[in-house]
């Protein structure tokens, strides 16, 4: 293999460039040409390719964002758009494709690979943690340390006025980030997509708020059955009926995806990019560098896309138990 492409796609995630840049670095390494796709899958149908360097991928490793930027493609959902981005690789020379993202950007490689055969491993970039065959997504880690801090700041004004507050996270499809910043801080109640959410004990919960506490945190994933935060709010304050009782609501959104990685996302990012490079160069394709139990495993994109991830039940048993 002697010239390989690296994207992202998707939802941008802290820790993507630290990706790029292994990606980029392990490849002229190897003694192989490396080239950016800009935009994702769209970058792919229309020709948006260059060759990079080494010093294309200076000075990104503390970047938030992705300087391939990203994008979510339609036309990719087509085979005359995949049609397209085949004929571009092949005008390229490209014999190779590291894909980094998150279910919708292993989801068009694993059909691009099933019809084309161009081989591509993927790199898990994402801040909701839901892809089976990692421990950790690149950017969950930022975007839950982002969101503790919003929360830690929301507490002290929750506690001064003995409020309610409904913070909602970012999760369409999965509760990962809720369930962790719940915890770690210290949330009454997490509301997630993957459980059931039983509004009558958090009503029962919020009468008898006074006698032990005066405020009280409740972190909503987006994507939770009942609704997001506002509504969910609503129909708790309506089922309170407490006048003196004041509910608020915050939605944290995209500040989640911003902002510079942590250490553990840039090292994350940094293995699975040089791992991806190095699962091509093995022959490995159609799967996904991840790190498992801190091991590096390749996992089959169908697995990363098709098995669900299970929560751990210790941590939803964490925020029951710990906010009594
Ligand atoms: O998949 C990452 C994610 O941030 C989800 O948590 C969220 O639901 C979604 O992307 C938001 O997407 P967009 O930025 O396109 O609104």
């Amino acid at each position: 293999m002697k010239k390989i492409a690296v994207f992202t796609s998707g939802g941008d995630s802290p820790g993507m460039n630290a990706c790029i840049r292994a990606v980029v670095r392990t490849s002229i390494f190897k003694g192989i040409e490396v080239y950016g796709i800009s935009y994702g899958y769209d970058g792919m149908i229309n020709g948006n390719i260059k060759r990079m360097q080494s010093h294309s991928v200076s000075n990104i490793i503390q970047r938030g964002g992705t300087i391939l930027k990203s994008a979510r493609s339609d036309e990719f959902r087509t085979f005359e758009g995949r049609k397209k981005a085949y004929d571009l690789l092949q005008k390229h020379g490209i014999e190779g494709i590291v894909a980094i993202g998150g279910d919708g950007t292993f989801t068009g490689a694993k059909v691009f690979f099933e019809e084309f055969g161009i081989p591509t491993i993927g790199c898990p970039g994402t801040i909701d943690n839901d892809i089976f065959g990692t421990d950790f997504t690149i950017g969950f880690d930022t975007a839950v340390n982002t969101a503790l801090e919003a929360i830690d700041k929301i507490r002290d004004t929750a506690a001064a006025h003995d409020r309610i507050f409904f913070i909602e996270v970012m999760g369409r499809d999965s509760g990962y980030i809720a369930l962790e910043c719940g915890i770690g801080g210290g949330a009454e109640f997490v509301m997630i997509p993957e459980t059931e959410t039983d509004l009558k004990r958090v009503v029962k919960s919020l009468k008898n708020l006074r006698k032990t506490k005066t405020s009280s945190i409740i972190v909503v994933a987006e994507g939770d059955e009942e609704g997001g935060a506002e509504e969910i709010m609503q129909k708790v304050k309506e089922k309170v009926n407490d006048p003196e009782k004041e509910f608020k609501v915050t939605t944290l959104g995209h500040i989640q995806r911003g902002g510079n990685p942590t250490a553990r996302d840039r090292v994350l990012a940094s293995r699975c990019g040089m791992a991806a490079v190095e699962g091509l160069l093995e022959g490995k394709s159609n799967c996904m560098a991840g790190v498992v139990n801190g091991e590096v495993v390749y996992t089959p994109f169908e697995d990363c896309i098709g098995k669900p991830k299970q929560l751990k039940e210790d941590h939803l048993k964490l925020i029951e138990i710990l906010s009594i």
